[in-house]
């Protein structure tokens, strides 16, 4: 995907079917500006319907995860295959949640962006460092090894189609954000690490969005950074009138 001013909502395991309904629904009446884009992550069970409600519109729909695989016995799970059939172009892999609590590794992420690039979705690539490791500043050895880890296997020609997600541990649901600064100086490395690996054409194609306790007050703040393309948001994405505050402050 070519480098695009993007908020996206992560709806992580939130609302009732009637609430997320009625949030997609309000988004949809308010939205209707072609930048930055806006993509909406809801739970797996709410998906499809709400591809419907917002089909024709400038909000698109993604996935919060996918499988490795594209079919089998794997009771439980949804797979890129799966999420290609119902229309859904976006897929959130990596996020620290799931690394954390599902066990999920580089390598294991490595297969998912591979699964997911073959049904031809666009991952939303999570990256991002806990606080110990950026109290002792070893943030920018541990975001690149993700980045060796569970992406650089890529072609340039598939690495272009992802999106990518700086997500700060120590920031994520805390109330904490990092500083426009500390998002910028990382956004910038990544960009540079990128551009070693893949050149100038596609470190400035690649979108890199910014994730962690965004909000509607902080929002503009950190999209002033010039690697700053985005943002993923959680919390506040379940609040259509922050939210969209946030998609206003570009
Ligand atoms: P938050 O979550 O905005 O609630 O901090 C961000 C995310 O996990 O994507």
């Amino acid at each position: 995907m070519k480098r695009t001013k993007i908020v996206a909502g992560n709806w992580k395991m939130n609302t009732s079917f009637e609430e997320g309904i009625a949030l997609v629904k309000n988004l949809r009446e308010a939205y209707n500006l072609i930048s930055p884009k806006m993509i909406i992550m809801p739970p797996f069970t709410y998906l499809t319907e709400i591809k419907n409600i917002v089909d024709g519109t400038v909000i698109s729909v993604g996935a919060q995860n996918c499988h490795q695989e594209l079919k089998g016995a794997y009771t439980g799970e949804i797979s890129p295959s799966m999420l290609k059939s119902c229309d859904i172009p976006f897929v959130i892999l990596g996020h620290s949640e799931r690394r954390q609590y599902c066990g999920e590794t580089d390598i294991l992420l490595a297969k998912k962006v591979n699964a997911a690039l073959s049904q031809g979705l666009t991952p939303i690539f999570c990256v991002g460092e806990p606080l110990d490791v950026r109290n002792k500043g070893e943030q920018n050895d541990f975001v690149l090894n993700q980045f060796i880890n569970g992406l650089f296997h890529l072609s340039a020609n598939d690495f272009e189609k992802l999106i990518i997600a700086y997500e700060p541990i120590w920031a994520i649901g805390t109330g904490l954000t990092a500083s426009p600064e500390q998002a910028q100086g990382m956004h910038a490395f990544i960009r540079q690490e990128i551009k070693n690996k893949y050149g100038e054409e596609v470190s400035a194609s690649v979108s890199i969005l910014y994730g962690g306790s965004v909000k509607g007050s902080n929002a503009r703040d950190i999209f002033s950074k010039p690697d700053v393309d985005g943002a993923l948001v959680g919390g506040a994405s379940l609040d259509v009138v922050d939210f969209l505050k946030i998609a206003n402050s570009f």
